[in-house]
């Protein structure tokens, strides 16, 4: 088949990538995308680098069997652990990674008080301190690993009161002295946004990367020539690990509720 009328892969540790999955296909209806989350091995964060790699490298080389024009690596823990290794094993098709949405949050007022939610990896790896490094200076930034909040939205637990208490903890400090703005450099965290302001409050300004990273995935694939030419809609096969009637079900559902304040 032409080149350009290939679908698009897409991968996650689980179902948190469906939110970058989301703002691609709105971005761009036409073309066609093929995800796969790994809910199986989820989560990522909380494992050794060596795990993650494996892991990542699985996923990708899964998907690009199934012939797809490009890469996007919808998890920010595979994006700072396995980045480089993608990119040079599949020098063929473009190969697009997430990061934490710093820079708009940052630049969202005189020297604000920013929070960075992410899994423990992400804070950890070096991709991250790089890029903390560069806006030291303009922000006060505060680091937040949040084990255990990836397992809510992986049981599709989106608005529980079991939900609400575990952020109500984890908030605490910043209950107290609030922040600005949050960031959410973890993909399955848009899906349980509405939650998370609720507990901050509505002063709050949240930032995600999900559409930074549509908009670079179109931006190569111009460049590349790999744009679908067809006005068609485009089609949205959604995979898993799991592969239980639940886990497709719970796919489906947040693929397309946009209810959750994203
Ligand atoms: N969704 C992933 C991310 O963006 C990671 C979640 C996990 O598996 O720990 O970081």
């Amino acid at each position: 088949m032409e080149m350009r009328k290939l679908p698009i892969g897409v991968f996650d540790s689980g179902v948190g990538g469906i939110s970058v999955l989301r703002e691609l296909a709105a971005l761009m209806p036409n073309e066609d995308f093929i995800f796969f989350g790994d809910s199986k091995h989820a989560p990522y964060g909380t494992k050794t680098l060596e795990e993650v790699r494996k892991l990542t490298c699985a996923d990708a080389e899964y998907l690009r069997k199934q012939q797809v024009k490009a890469l996007v690596v919808a998890c920010n823990t595979a994006t700072s652990a396995a980045i480089d290794i993608l990119r040079e094993k599949y020098q063929d098709i473009p190969v697009i990674g997430i990061e934490p949405a710093l820079k708009p949050a940052v630049h969202a007022g005189n020297h604000p008080r920013v929070l960075v939610m992410a899994t423990p990896m992400t804070l950890r790896e070096e991709k991250f301190q790089k890029l903390m490094q560069q806006y030291r200076a303009e922000a006060e930034i505060i680091s937040l690993p949040c084990p255990g909040l990836v397992e809510f939205v992986e049981r599709g637990e989106l608005d529980s009161p079991a939900l609400e208490q575990f952020l109500t903890t984890l908030f605490r400090d910043y209950l107290l002295h609030p922040v600005d703005c949050v960031v959410l450099g973890c993909t399955h965290y848009p899906l349980v946004k509405d939650m998370i302001q609720k507990v901050l409050g509505d002063d709050v300004q949240i930032f995600d990367g999900g559409e930074g990273t549509a908009r670079e995935t179109r931006r190569r694939l111009e460049e590349a020539g790999l744009l679908n030419p067809t006005e068609k809609t485009g089609n949205i096969q959604l995979e898993n690990s799991l592969e239980t009637a639940e886990i497709l079900q719970l796919s489906r559902f947040l693929l397309e509720h946009k209810s959750n304040g994203n």
